[in-house]
């Protein structure tokens, strides 16, 4: 069988996720892809260009966090479709394992994100407001905590949100290093699972 105009012959028919399941991984990969960039730039930002750009910076990881809950609420509902059996056992196991630890991550990373800014002791002279409209609570809890204990929990969170970071660019290659074997040595279309196509959806 062919596949997205590949003259690759591949295996076995390909088994689709649904449009849901893709639209939400392809908008998940971008904002992730975007927001990665902005906060290197946001790191390294002079006083001048830093506040545009860790905004829309915490607009977009919280947007993230919410779709990446209802990717987890979907795929609680949904079972994916099955890899083709022609893989073997070690392999089938690494895909899911790696695709759980990119849920966990996907997760970790925006909320390590917020509760950094939540122990940000200058947070109330910078209200979070979602995209500029949409006013966002920071984290209770941590509001309340004395300066001290605040400079303290905004160190380890921020900490935190940087190596969980370069947890995901780990996963994320894994998981690319994983499509382009399947479709280079298997000649199993892995992509065309996630991408809208004539065969049928599983
Ligand atoms: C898709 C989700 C997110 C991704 C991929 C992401 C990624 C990153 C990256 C790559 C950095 C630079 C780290 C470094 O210096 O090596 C960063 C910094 C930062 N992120 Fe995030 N982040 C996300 C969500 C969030 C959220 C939800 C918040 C807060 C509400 C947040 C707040 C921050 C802050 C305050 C910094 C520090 C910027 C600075 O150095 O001044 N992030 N993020």
């Amino acid at each position: 069988m062919m596949s997205l105009g590949n003259a690759l012959p591949y295996a076995e028919p390909v088994r689709r996720y649904n449009r849901t399941a893709m639209a939400l991984h392809w908008i998940v990969a971008a904002l992730i892809l975007v927001n990665i960039v902005n906060g290197l730039q946001a790191a390294s930002a002079d006083d001048a260009h830093i506040r545009p750009l860790i905004d829309m910076h915490k607009s977009i990881g919280l947007t993230v966090l919410g779709l990446v809950l209802l990717r987890i609420l979907w795929r609680i509902g949904h079972a994916p479709p099955p890899l083709p059996r022609s893989y073997p056992r070690v392999e089938k196991l690494a895909a899911h394992g790696a695709h759980y630890a990119l849920y966990a991550v996907m997760l970790a990373l925006p909320l390590s994100g917020y509760l950094h800014d939540s122990a940000w002791n200058a947070a109330a002279a910078h209200p979070l407001v979602l995209f500029g409209v949409l006013p966002f609570p920071r984290m209770p809890i941590i509001k309340s905590f004395d300066p001290v204990t605040k400079e303290h929990l905004h160190a380890l969170f921020g900490a935190a949100h940087v190596y969980i970071g370069y947890a995901l660019y780990a996963l994320v290659g894994l998981h690319l290093l994983g499509v382009a074997k399947h479709h280079a040595v298997d000649h199993e279309s892995e992509i065309s699972r996630m991408l809208p196509g004539a065969e049928p959806r599983a």
